[in-house]
This record gives C-alpha cells, structure tokens and sequence, in this order.
C-alpha cells in the first residue's frame, strides 16, 4: 500500500518538476525523499510520512509556484487520490510546511519537518551541493568567481553553504553532513589554488 502510494507521488513530482532548470528538479526531489526516510529511520521520525514529504517539500515552495491556494490543493487531492487518511494528510503537510514556506531559519516543530529540512539542507552541500550551485548560478548568468564584490557563486558557498552544517536539526544529519561540508572546503581550497 505504501509502495503504491509513493510511486504514484513520485509520478505527480515527475510530471511536475521534469522541466524544472533553477536546481529543483526530479533528481533533488527523489534524493531529499530518501534522504529524509533515512534520517527518519536513525532519529525514530515516522519513515513514511518523512519520505512523502520528501517528494513533496518543494511544491508549495512560492518561488516555484504562481498560485500557492492552487499549489495545496494540488497536493491534498493527491493525498485524497492516494487514499491517504486526514490524519496523515496533516502530519505530511505540517512537515512540509516549514520547509517549503521560505520562513528564514525557522526549525520545524515536529521531527518530520526536522528531518526534512535537514535532507533538502544537505542536498545543497557535498558534491551534488556544488554542482546544483554552479547550475543555478549559470542559469542566473552569474559568474563563477570575481575580484570585485559581485555575486557569485563562490560567493554563495560562503552566504549560504558553508553554514548548512551549523544549521542541521538531527545528529544524523550532523553526521552525514561533515562529509559534505569538509569537501566543500577541499573544494575551495583547490578553486583559488587554480584560480591564482
Ligand atoms: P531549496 O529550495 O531546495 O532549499 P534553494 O531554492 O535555496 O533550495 O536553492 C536551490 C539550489 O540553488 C541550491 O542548491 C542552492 O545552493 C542553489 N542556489 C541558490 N541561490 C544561489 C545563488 N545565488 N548562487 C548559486 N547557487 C544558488
Ligand atoms: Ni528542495
């Protein structure tokens, strides 16, 4: 039942997202599902409700979205096609909620939405982190690097990605995210050694 349920998500997202080039696309939305089942299983989260909002965290996000109402009905007459029961529909919606609403650095209330936030989170960090960088940033036009105080993407990782890790809600995540953290500075480290 559940297998059945997540496919038929995966579709939706598919279908929605398939064309999508601002670093939002089918790929991202697959790995934050995983990821966030993962660290649901390692932090005692509900595994099933975490993967579903997984797939679904980036659909009421307003920058991808013209009509947010339409967006979350969107999203509930899928839950109701799926046979999902209010209470869960709930628990998915609240958990996404936090991570979809551009609310600052806002921590979700419940460990769901934690776990969540923390898979799209480390998403953006590691190797993938940095190619979703460069690929938003070439889709903006902005260059790679500059001598003047331009935005860039070099400039991003040091705006954004490089205080992910300080900003994780789970000790998994913490974990997992050390990795991607690390190699974001190697990664730096070896641009302007290049760069010279
Ligand atoms: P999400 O909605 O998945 O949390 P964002 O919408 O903030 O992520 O960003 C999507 C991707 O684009 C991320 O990988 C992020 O690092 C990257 N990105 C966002 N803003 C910039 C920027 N100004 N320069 C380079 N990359 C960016
Ligand atoms: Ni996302």
């Amino acid at each position: 039942m559940e297998d059945e349920v997540l496919e038929n998500i995966s579709s939706f997202i598919y279908n929605r997202f398939r064309h999508d080039a601002t670093g939002h696309d089918f790929y991202h939305m697959k790995r934050v599902a995983k990821m966030a089942k993962r660290l649901a299983v390692l932090e005692g989260a509900d595994p099933f409700i975490s993967e579903t909002a997984g797939w679904l965290h980036d659909t009421l996000d307003p920058k991808l979205t013209e009509n947010l109402t339409e967006a979350k009905q969107e999203v509930i007459n899928l839950l109701e096609f799926c046979h999902i029961p209010q209470k869960e529909q709930k628990q998915i919606l609240r958990a996404m909620e936090a991570v979809s609403f551009k609310s600052g650095h806002r921590i979700p209330q419940c460990i769901e939405g934690k776990v969540v936030q923390d898979a799209d989170r480390l998403d953006a960090i590691g190797a993938i982190g940095i190619a979703r960088a460069f690929s938003f940033g070439g889709a903006k036009g902005q260059a790679l690097h500059s001598e003047t105080s331009e935005e860039t993407t070099i400039r991003h990782f040091y705006d954004k990605l490089l205080k992910i890790q300080g900003l994780l809600n789970t000790p998994s995540a913490v974990k997992i995210g050390q990795k991607r953290h690390d190699f974001l500075e190697t990664y730096l480290h070896q641009f302007y050694e290049e760069w010279m």
